[in-house]
């Protein structure tokens, strides 16, 4: 695991601990055994710490956490580097991350290939850097910089990395074995930098205190109800205001609580089931896969526009299919004026917007798409046009190809079977905005090949997806849970809840938004017409008086030119005539019931489809519910939220509320005997 090589006068420390060169038990006791061995041997006169395979070390070995520490302690290495008197150098590839980038500031000197990404990414986890990365970092780089860093976890490159001091020197692409001894000898003898023993970059944050605060400010919303950022922030407040020691023992005192907390644990459980998300159970890693070089999007409406610029930006061509030009050019300009968009905002550089826009073809002829790889159809939400749609593409599209729908609820199954080839037929239910939202949903039908399957889920990576596969159901996984809480919340403001209140109760349990704002948000008339409208639900006659959300400048709210929503004292009164029209006095509803009605049947719908087999694992669900409905992170999605406050509570809340919710409700018989059994969805 940890070989050491000896150069001249410089001992190579390697590591080669795949896939990652995470820093566990192993690692650890060998690079004390490296470090040790350097110091004892009178003829090496520097060291330099590099790993094999695809990266340096990619942090602390996550599979460790939440059990009973092994030494030796990762900082007692880090300190044996920091203190040695030879100089030590880290060589960098790949990504130093977390506990990776603090071995890496305990060295005297940092190189790293120009591809190198550097970062400390625990607050991810719902942690904070535990072996001295809030110490070292902004004595290293200055408060200014490293404030991102360890509160947002996003890695920088080497180039930025370089330029704010935290490597000494970018070193050429594949010659950082060579470059970096080079290095190490070059700097034998010179005085060693001491990352804990500087004070030179704290000065400005010691003049200007009120950076932590601007900072904090500044982040505001994005941080809402997480806890790690903000013990980040205080962490690295402390590297400022005492000495090395003392704030060693406060960054360990905060990362511990943080670490024995719900919200890490909650962020651990879906660091990993994004990872498990894209396996598929009974699929071996040897499966072939169909290559995708050209894929056809029928419709550019709202989905096909979004679902092309992810293959455009892969740069993989696209061809556009619309059934008349107006639509096309629609269409096209939208996907033009978003890359400019992005072009402007420097999230891509003009020329990756030409390269991408480049790439798309726009046609209204089905016969385009006949040497696609791959189709996907983004047509109305109607089983006949997509069953006309899937004929005709069957016809034409070349034996071998893929055909895909991205239908929000439709059979998939029935859409297959008007091809002569359902075994190359799926769902990619992607979510909008499409180009940006980071879930699909691959929905396996009945015959959907094998190597189908993995082709998309390999797809799904390449155009930076998180892929979860489903089955065939109504609504797949997550529109299907979306149903219940829908459900409930129309029912609790005709039993007196208000709008506002049952938004407010979802946005302080940590959602972006609640269901009445994000109908405002999406528009009330989707399928809404004038001619069919009986004035028969709240909905109808908010439309009825030309309430039809944000875009009329009223609907559940009223709205400001800021699109700031207020309650509406009209929509108070058109539900109280439905109050009254049901013959029911209203009730006052406290907090906790409305977030009970909204959640527990969630959590049961959840359970049920797992019990029918249409996702592969609970935390598939909660990766879905996480990463395209905005369920608030920290409390790792809907299963492992409800295994965190307990199965059997949520069980007897749903009985307890069984009246109200009425006879489209029942029970899920998984659900209830895990909850007897004391047990859990997840692990
Ligand atoms: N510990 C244990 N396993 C890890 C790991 C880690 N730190 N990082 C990645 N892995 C595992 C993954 O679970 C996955 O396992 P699998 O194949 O069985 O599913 C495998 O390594 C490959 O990971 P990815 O699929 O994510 O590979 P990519 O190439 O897409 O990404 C990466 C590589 C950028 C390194 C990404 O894995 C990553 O971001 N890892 C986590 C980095 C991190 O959070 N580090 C901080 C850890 S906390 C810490 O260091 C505390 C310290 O301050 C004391
Ligand atoms: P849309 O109405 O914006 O776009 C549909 C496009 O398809 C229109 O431009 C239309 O001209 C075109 N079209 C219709 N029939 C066609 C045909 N026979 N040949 C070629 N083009 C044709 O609809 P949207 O919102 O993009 O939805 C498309 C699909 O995506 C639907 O199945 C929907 O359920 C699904 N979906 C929608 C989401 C959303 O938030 N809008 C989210 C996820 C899925």
């Amino acid at each position: 695991m940890i070989t050491t090589e000896r150069q001249g006068n410089v001992l190579v420390i390697v590591s080669n601990n795949p896939p990652v060169n995470a820093l566990g038990q192993k690692v650890r006791q060998g690079l004390l055994a490296g470090i040790e061995a350097a110091a004892a041997d009178a003829s090496i006169d520097a060291v330099v710490i590099r790993c094999d395979g695809t990266t340096f070390f990619a942090g602390a070995d996550i599979t460790e956490f939440g059990k009973p520490p092994m030494g030796p302690d990762l900082n007692k290495v880090i300190n044996l580097f920091e203190d040695s008197r030879k100089p030590v150098i880290a060589a960098i590839h790949g990504t130093a991350l977390g506990g990776g980038l603090e071995v890496a500031l305990a060295c005297h000197y940092r190189v790293a290939v120009p591809s190198a990404r550097l970062g400390l990414p625990e607050v991810k986890l719902g942690l904070i850097p535990g072996a001295g990365g809030t110490q070292r970092l902004p004595r290293v780089v200055g408060v200014a910089a490293a404030l991102p860093m360890v509160v947002g976890g996003d890695p920088i490159n080497a180039k930025k990395a370089a330029e704010i001091g935290l490597v000494d020197r970018v070193v050429s692409e594949g010659k950082l074995p060579e470059e970096a001894v080079a290095f190490a000898r070059e700097v034998v003898g010179k005085p060693l930098p001491v990352s804990s023993r500087r004070t030179d970059r704290l000065a400005d944050a010691v003049k200007d205190p009120a950076v932590f605060d601007n900072f904090r400010r500044e982040q505001g919303r994005k941080l809402r109800g997480f806890e790690a950022p903000e013990a980040a922030i205080q962490a690295v407040k402390a590297a400022v205001e005492l000495p090395f020691d003392a704030g060693m023992a406060r960054e360990r005192e905060l990362f511990l609580k943080l670490m024995a907390g719900d919200q890490s644990k909650a962020q651990r459980h879906l660091f990993f089931a994004e990872r498990a998300a894209n396996k598929i159970e009974n699929l071996g890693p040897g499966t072939p896969l169909i290559p995708i070089n050209k894929v056809g999007i029928l419709g550019a409406g709202t989905m096909g526009g979004g679902i092309a610029m992810n293959f455009l930006s892969a740069g993989i061509p696209v061809t556009l299919l619309e059934r008349e030009q107006a639509p096309l050019d629609r269409g096209i300009a939208t996907i033009a004026k978003n890359y400019e968009r992005l072009a402007q905002r420097g999230s891509l550089t003009p020329e990756k917007v030409e390269a991408a826009m480049a790439l798309i073809t726009p046609t209204l002829s089905f016969e385009s798409l006949a040497d696609c790889d791959l189709v996907i159809e983004a047509v109305f939400e109607n089983m006949d046009i997509k069953k006309e749609v899937f004929t005709k593409l069957d016809a034409v599209v070349k034996q071998g190809a893929i055909l895909a729908s991205n239908t929000s609820y439709l059979n998939v199954d029935e859409i297959a079977a008007m091809t002569k080839r359902p075994e190359f037929v799926l769902g990619l239910h992607f979510f909008s905005p499409a180009n940006i939202m980071r879930l699909l949903e691959v929905v396996r039908g009945a015959k959907t090949l094998q190597s189908v399957l993995a082709t998309a889920m390999a797809l799904s990576r390449k155009i930076n997806k998180i892929a979860v596969v489903s089955g065939v159901c109504y609504g797949f996984i997550g529109n299907r849970m979306l149903s219940p809480r829908q459900r409930e919340a129309q029912k609790l403001i005709l039993e007196g809840a208000k709008p506002w209140d049952v938004d407010r109760v979802l946005t302080d349990f940590g959602f972006p938004m609640g269901p009445f704002q994000m109908a405002d948000l999406a528009g009330l008339d989707i399928g809404w017409s004038k001619e069919a409208s009986k004035s028969s639900t709240v909905r109808e006659v908010l439309c009825e008086r030309d309430r039809r959300g944000q875009k009329t400048g009223k609907g559940f709210y009223d709205y400001d030119e800021n699109r700031r929503g207020t309650p509406s004292a009209e929509v108070e009164e058109i539900i109280a005539g439905f109050i009254v029209q049901s013959g029911k006095p209203p009730r006052a509803i406290d907090d906790q019931e409305i977030l009970e009605r909204l959640l527990y049947p969630m959590v049961n719908e959840g359970a049920k489809i797992l019990e029918e087999g249409m996702a592969q694992r609970a935390s598939d669900i909660d990766v879905v519910w996480i990463n395209g409905y905005g369920w608030p992170v920290f409390t790792g999605g809907p299963m492992f939220w409800a295994d965190t406050i307990g199965l059997a509570k949520i069980v007897e809340g749903l009985k307890r509320h069984a009246a109200l919710l009425g006879p489209e409700f029942s029970l899920s018989k998984l659900l209830e005997d895990k909850a007897a059994q004391g047990g859990r969805f997840n692990g």
